[in-house]
């Protein structure tokens, strides 16, 4: 099946219409159809997702979206790295049926309605973004009703994000299946990002202090250890390199983000840091009961 979606010709659409003329036809055929949303730029990361909705769908739909309403006024929405036909290939090549492109026009006519998510979005990503999740939670729900899609597929990368996926899927009975893929990284262990083509050279070494305190951080963690020494253990590899800040670093539970004193059940480690002007995120979870990481 695979062989036969590499071969087919990829599906741009660029309206809302265009996407569901031909979901309505796949869903008559009796097709299951996933998803992949991304603000396109892809990298390896989107690719696994992308491979894993290509195996477990029948027709996958990748959307292509740099979405205005998570970007607050002084982000990167204007600088975000855009590349149409290197994504359209890309996603071709992986056997994705169509690629939804959109204008921001045809996604937002003089909007006054949003979804909105409290309390999860309050922390971590959301304290200095605070418009972010609620664009997040609008397009994507508005993705969920435009493809109809059955499964659709987020990177663990972006955990508060996915976090607030699965609960605005239950509180609002979505009627899809909310896939979290596992963080990909780069050979020397930086997680893959689009927003890593920011970092200079020089950056981009120092940005391996990143995926150097989560190492450092699954060494040492074990139940019963307090979140305080944890941090503090994982703030002092980042501090040793001077071209990072720290933005923030924290231990919450994985499905309401509430901060953790100490670690008994399962968490979720996460951390914000600047290498220079660039935001890097990254994380990792952890179960006492399955310590192996
Ligand atoms: O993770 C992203 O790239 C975006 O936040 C998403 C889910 C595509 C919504 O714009």
């Amino acid at each position: 099946m695979a062989d036969l979606k590499e071969r087919q010709e990829i599906k741009v659409a660029k309206t809302v219409k265009e996407v569901r003329h031909q979901v309505k036809i796949w869903k008559k055929e009796g097709k299951s159809v996933g998803l992949v949303p991304t603000m396109g730029f892809l990298h390896a990361g989107h690719g696994s997702l992308i491979k894993r909705a290509v195996a477990e769908n029948d027709v996958v739909i990748v959307s292509d979206f740099v979405n205005p309403t998570q970007f607050g006024p002084n982000e990167d929405l204007e600088s975000y790295p855009r590349d149409f036909e290197v994504d359209r290939k890309f996603c071709q090549e992986l056997g994705a049926a169509m690629i939804f492109n959109p204008e921001p026009s045809e996604m937002y006519d003089n909007p006054k309605t949003y979804v909105n998510i409290e309390g999860l979005s309050d922390g971590l990503c959301g304290a200095k973004r605070p418009i972010h999740f609620k664009g997040v939670c609008t397009v994507v729900s508005k993705l969920f009703n435009i493809t109809g899609a059955g499964r659709a597929y987020f990177g663990e990368k972006d955990a508060q994000q996915l976090a607030i996926i699965r609960k605005m899927v239950k509180d609002l009975n979505f009627d899809v299946e909310v896939v979290g893929c596992p963080i990909v990284r780069e050979a020397d262990g930086l997680a893959m990002s689009s927003r890593n083509t920011y970092l200079s050279g020089d950056e981009r070494k120092a940005a391996l202090c990143l995926s150097k305190s989560i190492a450092k951080g699954k060494e040492v963690i074990h139940k019963g250890m307090s979140t305080k020494q944890l941090i503090s253990t994982m703030s002092q590899v980042i501090q040793g390199e001077p071209l990072a800040k720290i933005d923030y670093l924290e231990v919450v539970d994985g499905e309401m983000l509430k901060p953790v004193e100490i670690i008994h059940d399962p968490v979720l480690v996460a951390m914000a840091v600047y290498i220079g002007k660039t935001r890097l995120i990254d994380n990792f979870s952890w179960n006492p009961e399955e310590p192996e990481v």
